[in-house]
């Protein structure tokens, strides 16, 4: 059953809902870079700031309002990278997970884009190696894996993994 959400653009108000789904999120490895541990106010704040002002950001809400999925980018800030969006992250509650909202998500995500944001040619992300369902993912919304970040993760477990570069590039 396709859930009932609604997406919409992020507000400074939802700093706190956008906290709990990430650190829901996080409580399961092998998504996320950042454990749950690592998820505090201060992060989430950091990236909803930067994404207003200078990126973008969506919730998907049930009709409670509680926030189930958020993707956010932003532009990094050097001048030479203005037509970037950066540090691309997307996350949706692992009740819903693989119930289409994250494709609803990045699919809206990517059209506001298109549309309204003609100045930007460039959106990248990175994943890691074994996150294969999710880089299916993004090359099924239009990324390309541009290489292979080797031994950047460190797992909890003290093996290391790579971090596969992937980006999206106005046709
Ligand atoms: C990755 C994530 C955002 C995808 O959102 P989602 O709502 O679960 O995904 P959707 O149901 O919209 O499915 C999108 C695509 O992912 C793939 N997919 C989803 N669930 C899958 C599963 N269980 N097995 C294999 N592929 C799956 C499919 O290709 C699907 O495409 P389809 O629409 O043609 O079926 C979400 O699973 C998530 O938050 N994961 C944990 C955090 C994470 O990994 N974030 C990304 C870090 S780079």
């Amino acid at each position: 059953v396709r859930p009932a959400v609604q997406i919409r653009g992020a507000t400074l108000e939802d700093a706190e809902g956008i906290l709990g789904l990430y650190r829901r999120v996080a409580s399961i490895p092998g998504g996320l870079a950042r454990l749950e541990a690592e998820i505090d106010d201060s992060y989430v704040r950091h990236f909803l700031n930067r994404s207003m002002a200078a990126g973008l950001e969506l919730v998907a809400v049930d009709p409670a309002g509680t926030i189930l999925g958020e993707i956010h980018a932003y532009v990094p800030g050097p001048r030479c990278f203005a037509h970037v969006l950066s540090e691309l992250t997307i996350a949706v509650d692992p009740g819903i997970q693989g119930r289409g909202v994250g494709r609803r998500l990045f699919a809206t995500f990517m059209n506001i884009v298109l549309e309204e944001h003609p100045a930007i040619s460039r959106v990248e992300l990175i994943a890691r190696k074994s996150n294969s369902k999710a880089i299916r993912f993004y090359r099924t919304i239009g990324f390309a894996v541009e290489g292979e970040l080797t031994d950047r993760i460190r797992n909890l477990d003290g093996s290391f993994e790579s971090d596969i570069p992937m980006a999206w590039r106005r046709g």
